[in-house]
């Protein structure tokens, strides 16, 4: 029967037929034995695998025993490999020091002195096959606890591993709440500051109309030199007023756009002469144009005030000898890293870069509020980047700054793709000029006095009659008195009744009455049904009031005139 090797025992006894003899008896005794020839072989044996091992006593005297102790001292820690030394006779250890220094070398060792009876070296090697397989049951058990314990070392790390991959995750995650936070609690604010800008504005628009209402009336009378100056000087100033205001609304997104395919291209090459003069000479002007570029859908004027603010923010961020790039392109955007930045989608992109200061984290996260500035007193009102973000959002776009200190800044607009050509759109319906029937009488509807007033004063020099109501329900008290009135002009915002309300009130009454509003508040979405044509813009121009009017009188007369912006 086949044993496997780790049962076998070793027998080397070099001289002699002393290993046949113990060979013999071994294998009469049911046990394996396997003949080692020298001590190479020995060796070569043990580290194939054996159960013990007979050695005769004279065999490892003067030889080399290093490798033997070298493989003894090898052993792994459940090892301890038990040799059987066959002694001379009266070679017992208390009498032979050299099987003392053995004993010490081989460690787990039984002498057996020659000779000896067969039984006895069976029961010795018997005995000592038997610790043999106590220590291969105690290399399992090791064995079987390093299993367990590198399995648990693999269990500790995948959990270690899982946890450090949901704490990332959470990391993560709480980062983008905050980064949304953060977004919200900015748009909020941008939101909160258009409303209180654009209440702002209305008041002073009224404001505005009514001081250059007045200066406007004064400067019609006969003038001394030094009166006419200081007129026009007044009528200067509320003009700057009036185009303040009008910034401001375009940051609330409050004004009355006039969107069209545009080709950005032209625009931008229709302005290289006025950007090379607003930026001097020292700055070179770098224009870097898609050729295949997408009509965008944007108020053509608008557009062409962002790009000069742009320029002028560029300017003034550079020392001489910077440059200006104005680039477009076609661009597809994914999710908003920002509140001014856009939906994902295909924008029509232009960007105006310069090579200039740039901006610290603080002006970035600012630029777009109104009336921040870091310019000095008087040179910067703070409103042209709210501006540029109240058309684009506005217009269903966004931007976007790119900016790095010392290095310069990108400012970069989105705008709607147009799915018509530039240049297909309606062209401008030309307007009517005044000079028609002076008679007519004008209802004008307005609950600031003071604008009542102008409004009235300008209609009387234009030959209008006037009847003034100071509400809604004046209004229409005036029309059911049977008053003359050939066209109504009405304020946008009034408390009660708005114009638009107010105007359905009178159409009820007076089905063919021309209606005109009067706004400072161009409130794009509550004016929806009203065209252009039927909008005058507080404060007054006279020629466009004028316009306005008898177009609406005489709808049929086409003598063009056209209105100046
Ligand atoms: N291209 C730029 N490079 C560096 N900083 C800029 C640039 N554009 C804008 N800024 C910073 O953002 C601020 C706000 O710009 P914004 O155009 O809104 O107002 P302003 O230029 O100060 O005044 P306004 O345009 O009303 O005359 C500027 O004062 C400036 O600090
Ligand atoms: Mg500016």
């Amino acid at each position: 029967v086949p044993q496997a090797v780790s049962e076998r025992v070793l027998v080397f006894a070099p001289l002699g037929r002393d290993a046949v003899v113990a060979a013999g008896i071994l294998t009469e005794g049911g046990i394996e034995a396997c003949v080692c020839a020298d001590l190479g072989e020995l060796c070569e044996a043990l580290d194939e695998g054996a159960g013990a091992a007979v050695i005769v006593e004279e065999a490892l005297m003067n030889s080399d025993l290093a490798r033997l102790v070298r493989w003894i001292g090898d052993q792994p820690p459940w090892s301890d490999f038990p040799f059987v030394l066959l002694t001379l006779r009266g070679g017992g250890l208390e009498r032979n020091p050299s099987a003392g220094r053995l004993s010490a070398t081989l460690g787990n060792v039984s002498f057996l002195e020659r000779p000896f009876h067969p039984t006895t070296l069976i029961s010795i090697v018997s005995t000592a096959l038997r610790g043999r397989r106590r220590q291969y049951e105690a290399r399992e058990r090791i064995d079987d606890i390093r299993r367990g314990e590198a399995l648990l070392e693999r269990r500790v790390e995948e959990r270690t591993a899982e946890l450090a991959s949901a704490n990332r995750q959470l990391a993560a995650q709480i980062g983008e709440r905050e980064k949304a936070q953060s977004a919200l609690r900015q748009a909020q604010r941008l939101e909160a500051v258009g409303q209180l800008t654009s209440g702002v504005a209305h008041d002073f628009n009224n404001l505005l109309t009514v001081v250059l209402g007045n200066v406007r009336q004064l400067q019609k009378g006969q003038l001394d030199a030094t009166t006419a100056r200081r007129l026009d000087m007044m009528a200067q100033a509320a003009e700057r007023g009036a185009k303040l205001t009008h910034q401001m609304l375009a940051f609330s997104r409050r004004q009355k756009l006039e969107p069209k395919p545009v080709d950005l291209n032209e625009t931008v090459l229709s302005m290289r002469d006025l950007l090379q003069s607003t930026m001097g000479g020292s700055v070179a002007i770098k224009t870097l144009l898609h050729p295949s570029l997408w009509p965008a859908m944007i108020d053509p004027t608008q557009i062409e005030l962002v790009i000069l603010n742009l320029a002028i923010n560029a300017r003034d961020a550079m020392e001489v000898g910077g440059s200006l790039t104005v680039e477009t392109a076609n661009v597809t955007l994914g999710a908003p890293r920002r509140p001014e930045e856009p939906a994902p989608g295909a924008y029509v992109m232009l960007s105006v870069s310069d090579t200039g200061s740039g901006m610290s984290e603080e002006v970035f996260t600012k630029a777009f509020e109104p009336f921040f500035t870091t310019k000095e007193v008087g040179k910067g009102s703070g409103l042209g980047l709210s501006q540029v973000f109240g058309l684009a959002k506005q217009s269903g776009g966004g931007v976007r700054i790119d900016t790095a200190l010392g290095k310069g800044t990108s400012v970069k607009v989105y705008l709607p793709r147009a799915h018509m050509a530039a240049g297909q759109a309606t062209a401008v319906a030309p307007r009517l000029s005044h000079g028609g029937d002076k008679a007519a009488v004008v209802l004008v509807v307005d609950d600031d006095s003071a604008v009542r007033e102008v409004t009235a004063g300008i209609l009387q020099d234009l030959g209008y009659g006037v009847v003034e109501a100071g509400s809604g329900g004046a209004a229409l008290d005036a029309l059911e008195d049977g008053a003359i009135i050939d066209l109504a002009l009405l304020d946008f915002a009034m408390p009660g009744m708005n114009g638009a309300e107010l105007a359905r009130e009178m159409r009820a009454r007076r089905p063919d009455l021309p209606v005109l509003y009067a706004t400072g508040y161009a409130d794009a979405g509550a004016l929806t049904e009203a065209g252009d044509e039927e909008i005058i813009h507080k404060p007054f121009d006279d020629d466009e009031l004028a316009a306005k009017i008898a177009a609406k009188l005489h709808p049929q007369k086409d003598n063009v005139v056209r209105l100046r912006h």
